[in-house]
C-alpha cells in the first residue's frame, strides 16, 4: 500500500465513512458472474483468487468426496456477500476465521455472507468444508464428472470444477494450487504440477500435488484410479510425469507409444513457442469412455479412444501446444477460443510437415478446397463463434487456416517471431483475439484489420488468396488430402 496524503477535508470525510455501520449503501453483493457474455453466470464478481489449497479424500467404491478448500483472495469491491461456483454439499464456511452464512442459488452458486462486510482491497481467507457424491450432481442438466471402474476424473471445458472444489470458475481468475488427495492404498491420485510428497495412514495414501504457476480453474484436474506412473526428464531439462490406467486393454501400447514422447515433443515445440512455461510436463490416460482430450495444465488428459487406431503423436502435440497457447497465455473471455484451438491445431500442422505427412500450406489448401462456399463450416466465425459453436470443427480448421493466411501475409520471419513472442508477451496472463491482432501488427509492422476480419469474423467463405488460386481450384476433392489429415481430425471428440 502507498501511504496517501489527504487534505484535511478528506480526512474528516474518511473518518465519517468509518463511522457508518456495516449496512452502508456502498456495500453490495459480488456479481454471480465474472462478466463473460457466453456464460453470464460463470465465475463471480468482487474478488480475485491467488491460491487454492484443496485437501480432499475420495472413495472410488462409493464416489464419496470430502474436502476442505482454503481460498486466498483479495476483494476488488466492498462486499456484503460473494459467490463461489460449486455443486457439492457444504457444511461450513469461514471467512477470515469467522463462521459465515451461506446458501445456494441459481444453477451452481454458493452465496457466502460474511459476519462483517469485506472492504475493497483486503486479503480474505475463505475456508469451505464440504462432502458429496459428485456423480449425483448436475447443473443445467449436465455433469462433467466422469466415474471410471476404479476411480473418477475431473477434466472438461469450459467447466469441471463445480463437481470437486468451490471456485471463481473462469479463466480470467487464475491462481496457484496445492491439491492434496487421500485415496485407498493401492489407488493413485493425480493432479497438476509436481508431486511434493505422499504419505500413508490407516489404509489411505495421500498425494500432495503443487502447481506454482497461475492456472485456470478448468485446467485444474483430478484423477483417481489404478495407474502406472512413469517419470523422466526431457533432453531440454523438463521433468515429465505420465500415468496410464492399468485398465487400458488394447489401447495400452498405443497410448504409451504416444504419451511417452511428451518430453521430445515439448522440446520440439519449444523451438517454435519458446521455453516451456511450467516446472513439469506430462499426461495421463485414465479408463474413461469419453472421446476428447484436454490440455489440463502440465498434466494433459487423454481419452483412451485417442489411441484406438494406434499411436497418435498428433493429439499429444495439440495438447502440449496448449501449454503455451491456452494455459500460460489464457483467454480473457470464452469468445477468444481461437487463440487456444487455432494455434493448437496449427501446431499439429507443423508436426505433420515435420513428419513428412503434408505441409501446413497443403493442409490449409485442403481445408479451403474441401468445404464448398455453401458449407455451414463457413458460417462459424472462429474469432467469435458463440457458445454453441465454441468447439466446432471450424474453430480448429478454419482457425488454423486463418493462421496460415496470417503467415502468408506477414512472411515467415515475422510470423515465427509472433509465434514465439506471443507466449512471452503474455506469459501466465490473459489475452484476447484483439490483443493478438495488435501484437501481430506491432511485430509485422502491417495493418491486419482486413485479414483478421475476413478469416476470423465473417460468416462466409473468404475469396481464395491470390497466391493460392492456382493450387486451390475451389472444386471439392481437387486438392489432395494430406496423409496426416485423418489423424488430425480425430483429435476432436472421438465418438
Ligand atoms: N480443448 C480441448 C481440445 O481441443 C477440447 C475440449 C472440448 N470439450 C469437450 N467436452 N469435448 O483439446
Ligand atoms: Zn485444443
Amino acid at each position: 500500500m502507498h501511504p496517501r496524503i489527504l487534505a484535511p477535508g478528506a480526512l474528516a470525510a474518511a473518518s465519517l465513512l468509518l463511522a457508518i455501520p456495516a449496512s452502508a449503501a456502498s456495500l453490495s453483493p459480488g456479481a454471480p458472474g465474472i462478466g463473460d457474455p457466453y456464460y453470464p453466470d460463470y465465475g463471480n464478481g468482487g474478488y480475485d483468487v491467488s491460491h487454492y489449497d484443496l485437501r480432499l479424500k475420495y472413495q472410488p467404491a462409493t464416489d464419496e468426496l470430502e474436502g476442505t478448500a482454503t481460498i486466498l483472495a483479495r476483494t476488488t469491491q466492498d462486499l456484503s456477500s460473494f459467490d463461489l461456483d460449486f455443486l457439492l454439499d457444504v457444511s461450513e464456511v469461514r471467512v477470515n476465521g469467522a463462521a459465515a452464512a451461506f446458501t445456494t442459488s441459481g444453477q451452481h452458486e454458493l452465496v457466502v455472507t460474511p459476519k462483517t462486510p469485506l472492504p475493497k482491497g483486503t486479503s480474505v481467507t475463505v475456508v469451505v468444508r464440504y462432502s458429496g457424491v459428485p456423480s449425483t450432481k448436475s447443473a443445467y442438466g449436465f455433469s462433467t464428472w466422469h466415474r471410471t471402474p476404479d476411480g473418477a476424473v475431473a477434466a472438461d471445458e469450459p467447466e469441471a470444477a463445480w463437481w470437486w472444489y468451490p471456485s471463481n470458475d473462469h479463466p480470467l481468475d487464475k491462481a496457484t494450487y496445492d491439491v492434496s488427495v487421500a485415496v485407498p492404498d493401492g489407488t493413485q491420485a493425480l493432479s497438476n504440477g509436481t508431486l511434493q510428497s505422499t504419505s500413508s495412514k490407516l489404509g489411505w495414501t495421500r498425494y500432495n500435488w503443487r502447481e506454482n504457476k497461475p492456472q485456470a480453474t478448468y485446467l485444474t484436474t483430478l484423477a483417481v484410479g489404478k495407474f502406472d506412473i512413469t517419470t523422466g526428464t526431457s533432453e531440454g531439462g523438463v521433468p515429465v510425469v505420465n500415468a496410464y490406467s492399468k485398465d487400458l486393454g488394447d489401447n495400452d501400447g498405443a497410448a504409451r507409444a504416444s504419451v511417452e514422447r511428451t518430453g521430445e515433443l515439448v522440446d520440439w515445440l519449444s523451438g517454435y513457442f519458446g521455453p516451456y512455461p511450467f516446472a513439469s510436463a506430462g499426461g495421463y490416460v485414465p479408463n474413461t469412455t469419453t472421446g476428447y482430450a484436454l490440455e489440463t495444465q502440465t498434466r494433459v488428459y487423454y481419452s483412451p479412444k485417442q489411441f484406438a487406431n494406434g499411436s497418435n503423436t498428433s493429439v499429444v502435440v495439440h495438447e502440449l501446444a496448449h501449454q503455451w497457447y491456452g494455459d500460460s497465455v489464457s483467454l480473457k473471455g470464452w469468445k477468444d477460443i481461437w487463440i487456444n484451438e487455432g494455434f493448437a491445431r496449427y501446431a499439429q500442422w507443423l508436426w505433420s510437415e515435420h513428419e513428412g505427412e503434408g505441409t501446413t500450406q497443403e493442409l490449409a489448401d485442403y481445408v479451403y478446397a474441401s468445404h464448398p462456399a455453401d458449407d455451414a463450416f463457413w458460417t462459424v466465425k472462429p474469432g467469435d463463434p458463440g457458445p454453441d459453436d465454441q468447439f466446432d470443427i471450424a474453430v480448429y480448421d478454419r482457425g488454423a487456416l486463418a493462421i496460415q493466411a496470417l503467415r502468408n501475409e506477414v512472411g515467415d520471419d515475422a510470423f515465427f517471431a509472433i509465434l514465439k513472442g506471443w507466449p512471452q508477451e503474455h506469459a501466465y496472463g490473459n489475452a484476447s483475439v484483439a490483443d493478438f491482432r495488435a501484437y501481430a501488427e506491432r511485430v509485422s509492422g502491417k495493418s491486419l484489420a482486413a485479414l483478421f476480419d475476413t478469416w476470423l469474423f465473417q460468416p462466409v467463405k473468404p475469396a481464395a488468396p491470390a497466391a493460392r488460386t492456382a493450387a486451390i481450384t475451389g472444386k471439392a476433392g481437387a486438392v489432395a488430402r494430406p496423409k496426416s489429415w485423418k489423424r488430425i481430425a480425430a483429435t476432436n471428440d472421438v465418438h
